[in-house]
């Protein structure tokens, strides 16, 4: 069955079946799941089976639009997946079906996984970036519908595969979330269309910041003797730019999502700097302190800091600044957004009625924010669900492009336009379709047990 016929046969059975519970209802019935299950039931298979992806499971498993029901897990570690398995089990008893010969471990995983799932099934991506454009490139093949986690690409190359994958999942109807949450929060859509709607005049200047300690593998130490090169680099993916696209680009991403998604375009070049203060004994690829300025078309800037500095002032969000007033698209993290407009560019405080400044708010979505991680899934079960056009991969990638134009501009030391990072041929991973658990990694350390890191002014051409 072809993955539009499977929508349109769910989406008359979820009709029906909606009719008959309501009907069921009103005879005060409940009618059991299991049938309401029936052939109809999406599947999932989880692909990286870690912090992020038993989350992402815990919110496509709680969609209430559609019966949903995981049949597989891969991992490249049985630890973890033990892990996600005995964390979400017992949350979603009859809707875990994953035996132990449907729990699958390596660098095949990913396949034998997917080939428990049927057309019109979800596959969930949430390992490190670099298996995006593997993993996707399958489920294209197997005809499944797609769920993966930001960034999408980390270099030129990779996100080159991305974009014509991309296609290739739009000629054949498959529906494709990407995990830029932020893009589904109802707070930051109403924003979007209040600043389009002109409320806050023509966009002046966008900033964004992640400024926080050290966060999850960024820095790491060297490599432990007893642990073998390409396994460890894996567990810890934020420190290696061919896994991850480093720090820079797994955090930064979502503000530079949330900030072009503002002005609606993509910046054309970016200049940059940055460096490495405190190393101490880490041995990564990171810097711990970034500041770029993008440039669009039209000449408007957006400025973007990150830095992973502990002691120092943290901060999480993105503002815009328009000819009439300013407006925060973050305050403090991903959620709630706090989304609001003031008058004037100062940004009053939102939860102190009493400061002058709230004079000049203009519109607040206020206090109930709906959460974006579970509205993304919502989403993307509703276009499966009635067969409506919906694919996340082509701007999930000129995000992760974009991002990596920063990145890059800042590792160099010199001007980087879209076409230039579009076109780089430093591929960090390559033939990575061929990895395997005992293949060398694609970054070797130096004698010293170090690893190259980028040169701004010495290494212009490449990042390392
Ligand atoms: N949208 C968000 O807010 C958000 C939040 C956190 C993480 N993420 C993204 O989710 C992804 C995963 O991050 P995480 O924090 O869960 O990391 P994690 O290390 O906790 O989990 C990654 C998992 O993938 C497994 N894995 C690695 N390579 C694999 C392969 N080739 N095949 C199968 N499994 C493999 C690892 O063993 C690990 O269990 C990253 O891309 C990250 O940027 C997004």
């Amino acid at each position: 069955m072809s993955n539009k016929q499977q929508g349109s046969s769910r989406r008359e059975f979820l009709q029906t079946t909606g009719r008959v519970a309501a009907a069921t209802a009103l005879a005060g019935v409940v009618v059991p799941r299991v049938h309401a299950a029936e052939n109809n039931t999406i599947q999932i298979a989880l692909i990286g089976c870690g912090g992020r992806g038993t989350g992402a499971a815990k919110n496509a498993l709680s969609v209430t639009n559609a019966p949903i029901k995981m049949v597989a897990m891969a991992d490249v570690f049985s630890h973890r997946l033990e892990a996600s398995y005995n964390g979400l089990k017992p949350q979603f008893e009859d809707k875990i079906d994953v035996p132990e010969d449907r729990k699958f471990i390596g660098m095949d995983a990913y396949q034998k996984a997917m080939d428990c799932l049927k057309p019109g099934d979800i596959a969930m991506f949430t390992t490190p970036p670099a298996f995006r454009w593997v993993h996707f490139g399958y489920a294209i093949e197997k005809g499944l519908n797609v769920f993966m986690e930001k960034p999408t690409s980390v270099d030129g190359p990779s996100s080159r595969k991305m974009l014509k994958l991309a296609d290739e999942s739009v000629k054949r109807n498959l529906k494709v979330g990407v995990g830029l949450m932020c893009r589904h929060c109802k707070a930051r859509k109403e924003l979007f269309n209040r600043i389009k709607d002109n409320q806050l005049g023509e966009i002046m200047l966008i900033r964004a910041y992640r400024m926080s300690g050290p966060i999850v593998t960024c820095f790491s130490e060297r490599k432990p003797a007893d642990k073998a090169e390409l396994p460890w680099q894996i567990e810890n993916f934020h420190s290696f730019l061919w896994l991850s696209g480093g720090i820079f680009s797994d955090s930064l991403v979502h503000n530079v999502d949330e900030a072009c998604w503002m002005k609606d375009a993509w910046p054309v070049k970016a200049e940059a700097i940055g460096g490495r203060h405190y190393r101490g004994n880490y041995i990564d690829q990171n810097f711990d302190s970034y500041a770029v300025e993008y440039t669009f078309a039209d000449g408007t800037k957006f400025y973007l800091d990150g830095r992973y500095e502990a002691g120092c002032k943290s901060d999480h969000s993105t503002t815009v600044q328009g000819k009439k007033g300013i407006a925060v698209v973050s305050q403090a993290g991903h959620m709630p957004s706090k989304a609001r407009m003031y008058r004037g560019q100062l940004v009053g405080d939102q939860n102190d009625k009493t400061t002058a400044d709230n004079a000049n708010l203009m519109w607040a979505w206020g206090d109930k924010e709906p959460n974006p991680y579970d509205l993304e899934w919502e989403d993307l079960v509703d276009a499966i669900v009635n067969d409506t056009p919906y694919n996340e991969v082509q701007r999930g990638t000129q995000a992760s492009l974009v991002t990596a134009m920063g990145r890059m501009a800042a590792h160099t030391g010199q001007e980087i336009t879209y076409d230039q990072m579009l076109n780089c041929e430093h591929e960090f991973g390559p033939d990575l379709d061929k990895l395997t658990l005992n293949s060398p990694s694609p970054l070797l350390a130096l004698a010293d047990g170090s690893y190259p890191v980028p040169q701004p002014g010495l290494l212009t051409k490449t990042e390392y």
